[in-house]
Formats: structure tokens, C-alpha cells, sequence
């Protein structure tokens, strides 16, 4: 038996076939990712290292887990989210000979013990996405960062972690800020998030959005993708915000802006996209309307405050896959989708094939580079090469057929210059 056959964790080796169906499907539709696998398979940049993965599992990160593998490493999964890994897709990635610790829904202890077997491989690289490898190697296993070299960060949330652990001079190692590229936020928080969330809310609910009056609660990439996908689909949307520029922003692009009390009453889907705890909470129970719903797309589950929800709740049922009803004192139901997790991912696929292609294409590229820079770097935050985010951006545009112009020595010369014009 290969060795990630031998050492993985996963519920089903035998549902590995769908699993191939799925992550052939969106190879299929990541041209970018391809030609950094070609590129890889000959150059094999990360021969004899080993890399601990934790994204969320499914096809898209299972064919970067791949292609990290094409590049000569060993690689180790591991989920970002108890909700958002899919069994089938782990199998196939055991038979391609990488090893896999995820499972759908295990309990927050198993959860946490699979985290953990991932660092037990003693990673040379890491890619993380929300903070949780690199928190609990510092944290709890210091014993095994030695030899690690650095790693690439996928979301906001992430940074945010990791900037508190560089300002306090914890971090041990070098982390490439990846969500802040252009080719990642530009397009995966507001594009990707934007139909990915309003997939996962309309085919857990089958219902309809025309009409209905929809609040965004952050207004910043993903935010703005949610936003205009709800309009997209004819509801009137209303941000709130705590941001007074994100607001006036949002105001101008013609949403409706107000406190969360106010817009509480009035909302019939509520969509948090913060990166902020407590964003609907009590207070905003009290006063919302029967036959709300709630979902969350920020990375954590406490955007949507749960224990403040079951604390003014009478009773509780799960009603349809991934909807939670929650009945009220007065006899309101509120309905929470998908436990309050990340809903583009905890009931649905995630973002598209399309735009994961140039994110996973920004994470296999930011994580050579930091193989191969990261004495000069040292413990910091950086952030991708904009040579690095501009090839993502070329490979692209040459996919899709596109060609853009070039400046002329005149035009360049002309704007880099400051005499009179
Ligand atoms: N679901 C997904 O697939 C997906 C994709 C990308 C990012 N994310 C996650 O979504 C969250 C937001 O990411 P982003 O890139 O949009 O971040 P961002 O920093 O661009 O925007 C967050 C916005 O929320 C606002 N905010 C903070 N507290 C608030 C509050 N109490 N009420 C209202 N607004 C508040 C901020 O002012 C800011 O404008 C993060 O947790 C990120 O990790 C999820």
C-alpha cells in the first residue's frame, strides 16, 4: 500500500471514482492551474519537500493539492472547515498518492486532531486558508517548525491572524499574503463569492429571491459580490456596515445603507460577510421577521451569534438539508442555513472552476517563491510579487483568447515623465 494510502484519515476509499469524475470536471476548467502543472511536472520545484495543505476539500484544492504534487512534494490535506470537505474527492485524492486527513462533519475534537496529523508530516511548506496550521503549530506544536520554510495564506481572515502573530514578533516564518493579490481578491471575494453564495442559499432553499429584501452585512470584496449577485436576481439589497467609506460606497453603487437594528426588521435573507463576530446577534432576533433566514459567507461561524439564537429559542429542527428552523418565545421561526458556516462552501461547491483557477494558480506560485526566498524574507507577512499576480492575470486573459496592448517607448516614456505634457 503507497503511504497515503497507509497513513490517511478519510470516511470512504470506496466512493474514490465520483471523486475522480469531479476533480476531472474542473481540471477541465483551469487552464491557468494547467500550465503551472506543466511547468512543474518539468521543472519539479518541490522535489524531496513535504507540504501540509488545509483548504477547504473539494475538487478545485484537490487539483492544486495535485499539482503541488506534480512539482516533486509529498502532500498532506487537511480541511479548513468540519462542513466543507467531501468524502468522494478525499478518496480520489488518496489513489493519486496524496495523503488526506478530512472527513465531512467530524466532531470539533476529531477536527482538530486531523489539523494536527497534517503537521505531524513535519511540513517543509504550508498553504492555510483562515490561520489554523500555522496557529496551532505555533501555539501548540512548536516542536515541529523547525524546518518549515514558510507558507501562503488564502483568505482575509488568515492575515488578519497572521498580522497579529507578526506585530506581537511570534510569527516563526515567512507567509505570503495571497488573498491580497489582485488576481485573488479582484476576482475570487467579489466574483467567486458573489455566485457561490447566492448557489449555496438558492439550492438549499428553493426559493425565491425576486422581490425580497436582502442584507449584506460588510461591504467589503465579498460583500460587494453578494451585493450585486442579490440585485442580479431582483431582490432589493440594504448593506450595513461599520466602515464609513465601505458605506458610502455601497450607498453610491445604489444599495440602501443602515444600522443592522434597523435593517434587521425588514430583511428577509440576511448574508454576513464580515470577517466579524457578532455581526447579527440578539437584538436583531427580537425584531426580524417570521420566516427569516440567515447565512453566513465570512470564514468562522460566529458572524451569526448561535448561542444567542438557541438561548431565545423554544425549539429547534432541521426542516430541509443544511436548514436549521429556529422557533422563538412569540412563536417566530428564523432559519439558519448550514449551521452559520461559510454557505457557498457548507452547502454548495464553493466558488467556480474558473475563478479558483487563478487563486490556486496565485497559491502554487506564491509557494515556490517562497521556497526559494525565504532567508531574505524572514518572519513577515509579504505580499506576491506583482510580477507573480500579472502572469496569474496574462495566463488568463491568453486562455480566454484575449490580447491587451502594449505601450509604445513614446507612452511609456510620456508617463514616466514630470516635465509639462
Ligand atoms: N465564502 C467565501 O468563499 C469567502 C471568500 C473570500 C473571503 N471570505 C471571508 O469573508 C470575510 C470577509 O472577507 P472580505 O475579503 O470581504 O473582507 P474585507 O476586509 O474586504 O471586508 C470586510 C468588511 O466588513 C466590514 N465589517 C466589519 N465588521 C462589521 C460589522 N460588525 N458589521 C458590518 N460590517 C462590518 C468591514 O468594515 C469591511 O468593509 C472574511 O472572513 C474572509 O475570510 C469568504
Amino acid at each position: 500500500m503507497s503511504r497515503a494510502a497507509d497513513e490517511s484519515i478519510i470516511a470512504d476509499r470506496t466512493l474514490a471514482p465520483e471523486g475522480r469524475l469531479k476533480i476531472d470536471w474542473v481540471r477541465a476548467h483551469m487552464p491557468v492551474l494547467n500550465r503551472i502543472r506543466e511547468r512543474f511536472e518539468r521543472e519539479q520545484p518541490f522535489k524531496g519537500l513535504r507540504v501540509a495543505i488545509c483548504l477547504h476539500v473539494e475538487a478545485k484544492t484537490a487539483y492544486l493539492a495535485q499539482v503541488i504534487h506534480a512539482g516533486g512534494a509529498e502532500v498532506a490535506i487537511t480541511g479548513s472547515n468540519p462542513l466543507s470537505t467531501q468524502d468522494d474527492v478525499c478518496a480520489a485524492l488518496v489513489e493519486s498518492g496524496i495523503t488526506v486527513f478530512a472527513k465531512y462533519n467530524p466532531d470539533p475534537r476529531e477536527y482538530k486532531e486531523l489539523l494536527v496529523r497534517t503537521l505531524e508530516m513535519r511540513p517543509h511548506l504550508i498553504i492555510d486558508d483562515g490561520g489554523d496550521l500555522v496557529t496551532i503549530l505555533h501555539a501548540e506544536r512548536p516542536d515541529l517548525i523547525d524546518q518549515v520554510r514558510g507558507g501562503a495564506e488564502e483568505t482575509t481572515t488568515g492575515l488578519l491572524r497572521l498580522r497579529a502573530m507578526e506585530r506581537d514578533g511570534k510569527l516563526r516564518f515567512p507567509m505570503v499574503a495571497v488573498n491580497d493579490a489582485y488576481c485573488k481578491y479582484l476576482f475570487d471575494n467579489r466574483y467567486g463569492t458573489g455566485q457561490s453564495v447566492w448557489d449555496g442559499i438558492n439550492r438549499t432553499t428553493n426559493l425565491v429571491v425576486a422581490g425580497k429584501t436582502v442584507v449584506v452585512a460588510g461591504y467589503g470584496w465579498g460583500g460587494k459580490g453578494g451585493a450585486m449577485r442579490a440585485r442580479g436576481l431582483g431582490a432589493r439589497v440594504i448593506v450595513t456596515e461599520v466602515d464609513a467609506i465601505k458605506a458610502t460606497e455601497a450607498y453610491m453603487d445604489g444599495f440602501d445603507v443602515m444600522t443592522m437594528r434597523e435593517a434587521a426588521k425588514v430583511g428577509d435573507y440576511f448574508v454576513t460577510v464580515s470577517g466579524n463576530r457578532d455581526c447579527i446577534r440578539g437584538e436583531h432576533y427580537e425584531v426580524m421577521k417570521n420566516g427569516a433566514i440567515l447565512a453566513n459567507a465570512g470564514h468562522f461561524d460566529v458572524e451569526i451569534n448561535k448561542p444567542e439564537l438557541e438561548a431565545m429559542s423554544v425549539s429547534r429542527r432541521t426542516v430541509r438539508r443544511n436548514i436549521e428552523e429556529f422557533r422563538l418565545k412569540d412563536g417566530r421561526v428564523l432559519y439558519l442555513l448550514a449551521e452559520g458556516r461559510l454557505v457557498n462552501l457548507a452547502a454548495g461547491d464553493g466558488h467556480p472552476a474558473e475563478i479558483m483557477d487563478m487563486s490556486f494558480a496565485l497559491q502554487a506560485m506564491a509557494l515556490k517563491y517562497v521556497n526559494e526566498h525565504h532567508g531574505e524574507i524572514g518572519p513577515r507577512v509579504v505580499n506576491v510579487p506583482y510580477g507573480i499576480d500579472e502572469q496569474v492575470a496574462r495566463l488568463k486573459l491568453e486562455s480566454l483568447g484575449k490580447s491587451i496592448d502594449t505601450l509604445s517607448p513614446g507612452q511609456k516614456e510620456y508617463l514616466d515623465s514630470w516635465a509639462a505634457h
